[in-house]
């Protein structure tokens, strides 16, 4: 299989899947190595750092240590922002994912917040789009814009994350108090840790009988998440996401934390982003849900995406509306590709179809090459492999 030399490791260690994308072998293999060397990990969702330094070494590469401020100037650096930027920096929109355990209320948490805020700004119902909400969310009397991804909806999620894609700002991870922290939530905030994303936990469910809130929130401290109210840095919210209760103050929080970032890019440039999902459509052909990091995308423009390229035809908002433009963090749904991109992808706009078909070439050949030297061509070729 392909393999990446160099490998980077946070105290918090490593998705079991993430470790698997970037060694290009199976999830099974990793945890059957491990089994062979009598090592049980808690959950075979996450590996500590000494049972991936353990597994790198069987696989001849190297690991890293990474350190909180490393992790912090790595996201910073994907942001996608340029020398030439600075000068023209205007706050953009902060995205958010929600992520939590089966069942804790996540979709529950999105439809209110959609319900509640997206119709509000909008007259008309709310079609199943692309899984990339904007929501109007007032900060002092004034509606600030504000984008929720349905990350799981998304077939990115896993690839962004082992190539280090960072679209998320902010992630809500919610915890049903009945039901307390469980494998997924472990999960969730390993994510989190792992992309140098800030958390805000919605402790859910508190409108059922004879709950206890503090109780989840004792558990949370004992694995490292204190919360603010106790004196430590994590903001927790009480909500019934079922009820609507807190869900306000939620926002709020999230509009804090999210001015803290100081959440900047430059609209008047060609657009850059990622791809979150694409897919092939009866009538409208290859389409691809873009999201964009720095810049506006227009109608018109000629993006590259990997293999793929083309001139932007149309574009659809999250409530499959036509649009023109897309700035910073909006998200929008494009057709005129040449073929399906692989999610996970960056895009970037480029000023004429001969460049954009030159780069989507080289793209193609140096993955094909990746694929030869990946021999049986059963290993994943990853991007890191091949760079
Ligand atoms: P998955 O997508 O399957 O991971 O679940 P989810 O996290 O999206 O949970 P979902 O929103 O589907 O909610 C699961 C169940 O919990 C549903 O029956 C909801 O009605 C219920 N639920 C969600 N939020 C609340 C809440 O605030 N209070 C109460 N009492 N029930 C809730
Ligand atoms: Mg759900």
């Amino acid at each position: 299989p392909v393999k990446v030399e160099i490998l980077e490791v946070g105290e918090e260690g490593m998705l079991t899947e993430d470790l698997a994308y970037n060694l290009a072998v199976s999830e099974a293999d990793i945890l059957g190595y491990l089994y062979s060397k009598g090592v049980k990990p808690d959950t075979v969702h996450t590996l500590d750092k000494d049972m991936v330094k353990m597994i790198c070494k069987e696989y001849d590469v190297e690991v890293i240590e990474i350190d909180p401020v490393r992790v912090e100037e790595m996201a910073k650096k994907k942001e996608m922002l340029d020398e030439e930027d600075l000068d023209m920096l205007e706050n953009r929109p902060p995205v958010i994912t929600i992520m939590g355990h089966v069942d804790h209320g996540k979709t529950t948490l999105l439809d209110y917040i959609r319900k509640s805020k997206v119709v509000a700004s909008e007259a008309g119902g709310i079609t199943q789009g692309i899984g990339a909400y904007k929501v109007l969310v007032p900060v002092d009397g004034k509606p600030q814009p504000c984008v929720f991804l349905d990350t799981p909806g998304h077939e990115a999620f896993g690839a962004m994350r082992a190539r280090g894609a960072r679209v998320t700002d902010i992630t809500i991870i919610v915890v049903a108090v009945d039901d307390g922290v469980r494998p997924q939530t472990n999960e969730a905030i390993a994510h989190a840790k792992a992309a140098g994303v800030p958390i805000i936990i919605a402790i859910n469910k508190i409108d059922k009988d004879g709950t206890n809130p503090e109780r989840v929130m004792q558990e949370l401290s004992s694995i490292g998440l204190m919360p603010e109210v106790w004196g430590g840095d994590i903001p927790m919210v009480q909500i019934s996401a079922l009820k609507g209760v807190n869900i306000d103050e939620l926002l709020e929080t999230v509009m804090l934390v999210a001015e803290l970032q100081e959440l900047k890019a430059n609209p008047h440039r060609n657009a850059k982003g990622t791809v979150l999902e694409a897919g092939l459509d009866k009538t409208k052909g290859s389409t691809a849900t873009l999201i964009v990091q720095n810049g506006t995308l227009k109608k018109g423009d000629v993006v590259v995406c990997g293999e793929a390229f083309g001139k932007v035809r149309a574009m659809f908002d999250d409530r499959g509306g036509r649009v023109d433009q897309a700035g910073p963090s909006i998200a929008v749904q494009v057709i005129g590709l040449s073929s399906v991109p692989i999610a996970g992808d960056e895009f970037e706009v480029l000023d004429s179809l001969d460049i954009a078909r030159e780069r989507a070439n080289a793209c193609a050949e140096s993955l094909r090459v990746a694929r030869i030297s990946a021999k049986a061509g059963e290993g994943k070729v990853t991007l890191s492999s091949i760079a």
